[in-house]
């Protein structure tokens, strides 16, 4: 059996998750998820980045000490995959000494060995909200882009990564296809990148950084928190406690924001190049969410809490909105009139309406009871499936979700559109009529439901109580036989109060 392990960010917990963070976990589960449909031993990883700078800055802010404070932010974000019915196997955090920190001491000795780790006396000027060192060339008028706030300059002595000697090996890495992003303009993006990349600081003295894992034989200084957060694609499997990890290396993506392409794209596989690992299989990249076209953020006071979300609307409807309404590679825009214009539009007129419609003919019409016989199964409705799976499939696999949907939702409008014209209720003609009609229909519910599983998991399985049958199972192609009860029809999607 294929295996396919693919990753989400792991979060930073100096605040609750927001509408940003539900996007990238929900873009990894139906990855995850449309790998499982296809029988593939999946593993999805997600966790919290609990160390470093700006989670001690946001602890003493809230009074609090750094270990109970991140345990309580950290909770919430692995009550959010929950909530949103992410079908992720792990939950790593950075600070678990006991599954994650031996892969982070691993790595270091590793990198270590590889003579890759060198002591510099070291200026910059360090964003706390990017936790990196930037160059003055990426701020405007002294002031970070991204945060709107000012570096802070620092001279000290610390440990450095020698990243410049992997830089040929990266490149021909994603020239080479070895590793592939997409989309594949992110993949110019990280080229133009390492062009101008340079050896990375790696450590910080630990009198000015005190939360965070101690270098190795060094207690005066602790880790860089970004290599101890990426390490969380090892350790989570193993690395540095035991062998599980081979079976699961390379990671076959790491899906990723676009803020956070550098840390995945250059200063990853430099790591792992170092420590003479496998470099991953790709990145996939998403774009921004932005709330009613403005930059999400407390100040302006327009953050989106995804929980109040789900609860206002259900999980099915908020996972809808974000892979349909949100382009995956693109920038995309939040507005509860668009999240609402999509619920009465898609979820409850087309899909819910088609549902109840059908599930009222079988019981009405054919008192409860449909056997599919295969002789009604309409050619040409039977081509159209054909030709949407095809092109659900391509989208899937090029990692464009929202086009995935329309797919889907193209071939639930052909089936409304469908019975509007056939008229299926209107008493004819021995039956037969009737039968064809609802057969047809009854195979695209099928096949849409199969392909929608990975997005709505929920409605999916009410589609399937609705028909007394577990359609996610069925392979449109082998419906003969099959025996569609309706025993009881809910709307799917009520209407909004
Ligand atoms: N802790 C680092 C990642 C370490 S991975 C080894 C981090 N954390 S984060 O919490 O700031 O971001 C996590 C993910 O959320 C990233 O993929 C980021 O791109 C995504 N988003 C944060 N804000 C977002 C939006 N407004 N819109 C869409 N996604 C955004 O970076």
């Amino acid at each position: 059996m294929n295996k396919f392990y693919i990753t989400t960010p792991i979060f930073y917990v100096n605040d609750k998750p927001h509408i940003g963070h539900a996007f990238t976990l929900v873009l990894a589960d139906v990855t995850a998820r449309y790998h499982r449909s296809l029988g593939e031993e999946t593993f999805l990883l997600t966790g919290t980045d609990e160390h470093g700078a700006k989670i001690a800055r946001a602890a003493e802010r809230q009074g609090e000490e750094p270990q109970q404070f991140t345990d309580r932010v950290s909770a919430t974000f692995s009550e959010l995959a929950k909530i949103l019915n992410v079908s992720n196997n792990e939950f790593i955090r950075t600070t678990d000494q006991e599954i994650h920190w031996p892969g982070v001491f691993k790595i270091w000795e590793a990198i270590k060995a590889s003579g890759d780790i060198y002591e510099s006396e070291y200026e910059g000027l360090y964003c706390v909200g990017h936790e990196a060192f930037m160059k003055k060339s990426d701020l405007q008028d002294g002031v970070c882009p991204d945060h709107q706030t000012k570096p802070e300059k620092i001279k000290e002595k610390n440990y450095f990564f020698k990243l410049s000697k992997y830089k040929k090996r990266i490149k021909e890495a994603y020239v080479s296809g070895a590793i592939m992003v997409k989309p594949a303009s992110r993949a110019n993006e990280v080229l133009a990148m390492l062009e101008d990349s340079e050896d990375v600081s790696f450590s910080r003295p630990r009198k000015d950084l005190e939360w965070g894992i101690a270098v190795p034989g060094d207690d005066a200084q602790t880790i860089y928190v970004w290599a101890d957060a990426l390490t969380n694609y090892l350790s989570a499997m193993g690395y540095g406690r035991n062998e599980d990890w081979q079976k699961w290396w390379p990671a076959d993506t790491h899906v990723i924001g676009k803020d956070i392409l550098r840390f995945h794209g250059i200063i990853w596989p430099a790591m792992l190049l170092s420590a003479g690992l496998e470099l991953p299989k790709s990145l996939l990249v998403h774009g921004f969410i932005t709330v009613e076209n403005q930059k999400m953020s407390k100040t302006i006071g327009n953050v989106i809490d995804p929980v109040e979300l789900v609860k206002k609307y259900g999980v099915d409807p908020v996972r809808y909105y974000l892979l349909r309404e949100i382009p995956s590679t693109e920038d995309g825009d939040f507005s509860y009139k668009k999240l609402e214009d999509r619920y009465n539009g898609d979820l409850a007129n087309n899909l819910g309406n088609l549902v109840s419609r059908v599930a009222k003919l079988i019981e009405t019409k054919l008192e409860g009871e449909l056997n599919f016989d295969g002789k009604f199964f309409d050619k040409e409705v039977r081509q159209k499936i054909e030709e949407a799976e095809q092109k659900y499939r391509r989208a899937v696999e090029e990692f464009r979700l929202h086009e995935a949907l329309t797919h889907i939702w193209d071939l639930f409008g052909f089936a409304n559109a469908h019975i509007d014209s056939h008229k299926p209720w209107e008493a004819d003609q021995e039956g037969s009529h009737l039968l064809r009609t609802i057969t047809s229909i009854v195979a695209i519910i099928v096949s849409g439901s199969r392909w929608l599983e990975p997005f709505l998991p929920e409605t999916v399985e009410k589609i399937s109580n609705t028909f007394g049958n577990n359609l996610r199972a069925y392979d449109v192609l082998r419906l003969a036989g099959q025996k569609f009860i309706v025993t009881k029809i809910e709307p799917l999607f009520p209407r909004l109060k």
